[in-house]
């Protein structure tokens, strides 16, 4: 990875006590790079994979994912043997410390078989008493980035620390749009005519946690990414939160956490309310 330095280690745990989310961005870091690594070797050889669609033709998943899985869990196992572990691929592992790590492998897996660059490594550590959020490291590693944060520690990348801009004009803001469940696709041409008239413009990557790592980056201003799961979003919704910037959905911000619906607006603090009530309208 180009740019994976580590951010500062200035900030104390603002909790006081529990899992110290320093040592586990420590871990974070290293468990995303072995995935990345595992990742980005199969594309080297992308054509003996073996591509199976899950639920269908839109839903694909191969050795790649599974295996990076195997690389980012082996770290995990080796460093916090105690922790549980809830990983697209190979499901829920129990834990008994308090921490729970969300992992996607590969985030983006149809555009990670096409060879196109917007697919990212996910890792995030939870405390499962406070229900929060507490380290995140989102891999992108065709672009060599990496993007991190800790609860109270701000987020950094490239050894720069990131801040959401608070300003509330929608028309200079670049909005990352997902299309959501197949229900929510329904009204995909309804969000678009809603946004795009107001806005400066819209993108559609083919990973959630790329696009929370865009707008934690300052790469987009906002995120509206409908239907996803707790693996997609969990450490791109602290990339956000620790950048300055609000996560919630439709109804409410939720600090600390991603909303359990799956439906996330992310955004800076000027932003998020216009953007919510535009897209209201559609999801009502
Ligand atoms: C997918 C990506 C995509 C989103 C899908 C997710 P996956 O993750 O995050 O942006 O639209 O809903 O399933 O399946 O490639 O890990
Ligand atoms: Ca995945």
């Amino acid at each position: 990875m180009g740019d994976s330095r580590a951010a500062p280690s200035r900030d104390a745990d603002p909790g006081g006590s529990g899992p110290d989310p320093a040592e586990l961005l420590t871990v974070a870091r290293l468990a995303a790079q072995a995935g990345a690594d595992t990742a980005r070797a199969w594309r080297e050889r992308a054509d003996e994979l073996r591509i199976e669609e899950k639920h269908g033709p839109a839903d694909l998943v191969s050795q790649a994912d599974r295996e990076a899985e195997s690389a980012v869990r082996a770290v995990l196992a080796r460093c916090r043997p105690l922790d549980g572990v809830l990983g697209e691929e190979h499901g829920e592992t129990g834990g008994e410390s308090g921490v729970r790590w969300i992992v996607d492998p590969i985030d983006g897996t149809t555009s990670y078989l096409y060879g196109r660059a917007d697919w990212a490594v996910s890792v995030a550590a939870a405390d499962t008493a406070r229900d929060r959020l507490l380290a995140a490291v989102v891999a992108e590693p065709m672009l060599g980035r990496m993007a991190e944060a800790r609860l109270g520690g701000g987020t950094w990348s490239g050894g720069m620390r990131c801040r959401i801009r608070t300003g509330d004009d929608l028309a200079r803001a670049l909005v990352e749009v997902n299309l959501g469940t197949p229900r929510q696709q329904e009204r995909a041409g309804q969000m678009v005519a809603a946004l795009l008239p107001r806005v400066r413009d819209l993108r559609r990557s083919g990973s959630a946690a790329t696009a929370l790592a865009m707008v934690a980056t300052g790469r987009a201003d906002a995120a509206w990414i409908p239907g996803i799961r707790p693996w997609d979003c969990a450490a791109g919704v602290l990339l956000v939160q620790e950048a300055g910037g609000l996560v919630g959905d439709l109804t409410e911000v939720i600090p600390g956490t991603w909303p359990p619906g799956g439906d996330i607006l992310a955004a800076g603090s000027g932003l998020r309310e216009p953007l919510r009530q535009a897209l209201a309208v559609v999801y009502r």
